[in-house]
């Protein structure tokens, strides 16, 4: 199993876009993932599930209140389940003990392993501190959206030097890749940021594909779906998430996880 958090120092960058397609077009596909929302605000539209009313989530089982089984939904894509953040204003009420979350996190994850989970994609708040730090540390992999503005071209050095210090002090995550968000396709100012990024680092740290922005995503989000939900025939801005989860098979090494002999399934009898 691997884990996966996405990170940003700003916020409104598209980590909670990010993090509910990839996690739709991975289960899509054929993994098992488990979605976790640890940003108190609960960005994750709970909406991909019907059981979604439950509050209980994240913060609850790493207050120990509740367990796996108590608050991970299923969703209606075999394949997809969601823990939603929860509680989190009660659990700090109670008296939150930073120092236990990392071993909590440890059980989590054990828990989603013994549940057969092959991926685990964590959705974070804003800012490389407090909860998001802890998520990071325990990860695998980071995916670091970026927005496709003049300040990123400053923002991107310090944000890979807090990943790299994060491995010095013995946490073994990895950067998959920046994916370069709300990029808009008609303004210069957008297309120079995006072209300055890219002579500046080095392609294998950049996703090939940007993603633009585009209306479908507000919609998407207000509804709390996947894009590719938001029409009855999927849009043209699904098959770039598509595009984006095999790639991310490629970069973590998912891919070669694959365990079950491949099943030459025919299109007739
Ligand atoms: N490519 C896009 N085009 C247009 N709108 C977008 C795009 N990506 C995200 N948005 C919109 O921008 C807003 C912020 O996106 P999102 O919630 O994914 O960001 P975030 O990084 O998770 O924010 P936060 O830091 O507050 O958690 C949402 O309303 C979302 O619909
Ligand atoms: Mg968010």
């Amino acid at each position: 199993m691997i884990a996966i958090a996405t990170a940003s120092q700003k916020g409104g960058v598209g980590k909670t876009t990010l993090c509910v397609n990839l996690a739709y077009c991975l289960a899509k596909r054929g993994w098992s993932v488990l979605l976790v929302d640890t940003d108190p605000q609960g960005g994750v539209g709970l909406s991909l599930s019907r059981s979604s009313r439950s509050k209980q989530g994240y913060y609850d089982f790493l207050c120990e209140t509740k367990t796996y089984a108590q608050t991970v939904l299923r969703t209606r894509l075999p394949g997809l389940s969601l823990l939603p953040a929860g509680q989190f204003d009660a659990c700090s009420r109670r008296g939150w003990v930073a120092a236990r979350v990392p071993g909590r996190l440890q059980d989590l994850l054990r828990e989603a392993e013994l549940d057969g989970v092959d991926c685990v994609i964590f959705d974070t708040a804003a800012g490389l501190n407090g909860m998001t730090e802890t998520v990071l540390k325990a990860s695998d992999y980071a995916i670091l959206p970026q927005q496709a503005e003049p300040l990123a071209v400053r923002s991107v050095p310090h944000l890979l030097e807090t990943l790299a210090r994060y491995r010095a002090e013995g946490a073994s995550v990895t950067v998959a890749g920046l994916l370069l968000t709300l990029v808009m396709e008609d303004a210069a100012v957008s297309r120079k940021v995006v072209d300055e990024l890219r002579d500046m680092l080095p392609a294998s740290l950049l996703f090939p594909e940007d993603i633009p922005r585009r209306p479908i995503f507000l919609d998407a989000s207000a509804h709390g779906v996947p894009v590719a939900l938001c029409t009855r025939v999927p849009p043209p801005e699904a098959a770039l998430f598509e595009r984006l989860a095999a790639e991310v098979e490629e970069r973590t090494g998912l891919r070669l996880r694959q365990t079950l002999p491949t099943p030459h399934a025919s299109l007739l009898d």
